[in-house]
């Protein structure tokens, strides 16, 4: 596995790839890799003949309320599981070989970035907008592979792709969960073994008001009673919406067919996301 900290490098050795006809799949991260990650790798394999995954904590997507800082680093861990996960190449990009002095593009995205995570993070879905393009076309990716867990995110990507004519295919894999049912998250590790204990009812309230729908249940009851379980069970929920899977726009009310149900709740000071599809009977 080869680590890779300078864009020159990178070009030759992707050149390279590409020269043997080996198509490259990446899986961009921002390091403190977990199982879900791990997942994305071996989805990315089925995809290309070599695989890359990037670690680069992107200042520019953190708001300045959120800490940096504190942001999990584990290099050596996470280099260690990637060699075990048959990673073929590390993108590790130093802040100023990203954003040299004097860089002054960035992506703005409408339509799916507006809203829920975007509302919550203002500037948020700018600065992953911006870095994935960076990233797409430092290492020139066939294909790049993201978890359905930040779906919006998934949706911002493939809108910035589409819009830009990026010749790279973005593929989805579907969220990767604890045993219990908890998505995995870098944030997980925030929690503290109480909120551990709560946190797997996020996923069965979003499940449960799923259900309900499915069988026939309104929406706004469904989605109400969940809220409410939520909050007795010591959750402060900011959204629970069932939208339009690609354009997040809000569900039509009597609508049939594929939604997506979003939700994302704060517990103590860890925001926890989630998601999941709903085929409604209209
Ligand atoms: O999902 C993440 O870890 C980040 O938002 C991403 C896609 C690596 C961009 O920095």
């Amino acid at each position: 596995m080869q680590v890779i900290r300078d864009l020159a490098a990178l070009r030759a050795t992707t050149a390279a790839l590409r020269a043997g006809g080996r198509r490259l799949a990446l899986v961009p991260t921002m390091g403190a890799l977990h199982r879900g990650h791990l997942e994305l790798v071996a989805e990315a394999r089925r995809h290309a003949e070599a695989v890359a995954v990037s670690i680069f904590v992107n200042p520019l997507q953190f708001g300045p309320n959120e800490d940096l800082a504190r942001y999990p680093r584990d290099e050596a861990g996470d280099l260690e599981k990637l060699r075990g996960a048959g990673c073929d190449l590390v993108w590790m990009p130093g802040v100023e070989m990203m954003y040299p002095p004097g860089a002054a593009t960035i992506i703005e995205v409408g339509g799916p970035a507006e809203g829920f995570e975007g509302a919550a993070r203002p500037g948020h879905f700018r600065g992953v907008a911006t870095v994935c393009t960076k990233l797409f076309q430092q290492t020139g990716a066939a294909t790049a592979v993201f978890g359905e867990k930040d779906w919006q995110q998934l949706q911002v990507v493939r809108r910035v792709v589409a819009d830009l004519d990026m010749p790279i295919r973005v593929v989805g894999h579907p969220t990767v969960r604890e045993g219990d049912g908890l998505a995995f998250s870098s944030r997980n590790a925030r929690l503290s073994s109480e909120e551990r204990a709560l946190a797997p009812i996020l996923a069965r309230e979003v499940r449960g008001a799923i259900a309900a729908m499915e069988g026939g249940e309104a929406p706004e009851p469904a989605l109400e009673a969940a809220l409410a379980r939520l909050r007795a069970a010591g959750f402060a929920p900011d959204y629970l919406a069932l939208v339009e899977p690609e354009t997040l726009r809000p569900w039509p009310a009597g609508g049939a067919g594929e939604a997506r149900l979003l939700a994302a709740a704060r517990l103590g000071d860890v925001r926890l996301l989630d998601n999941m599809p709903a085929c409604l009977p209209g």
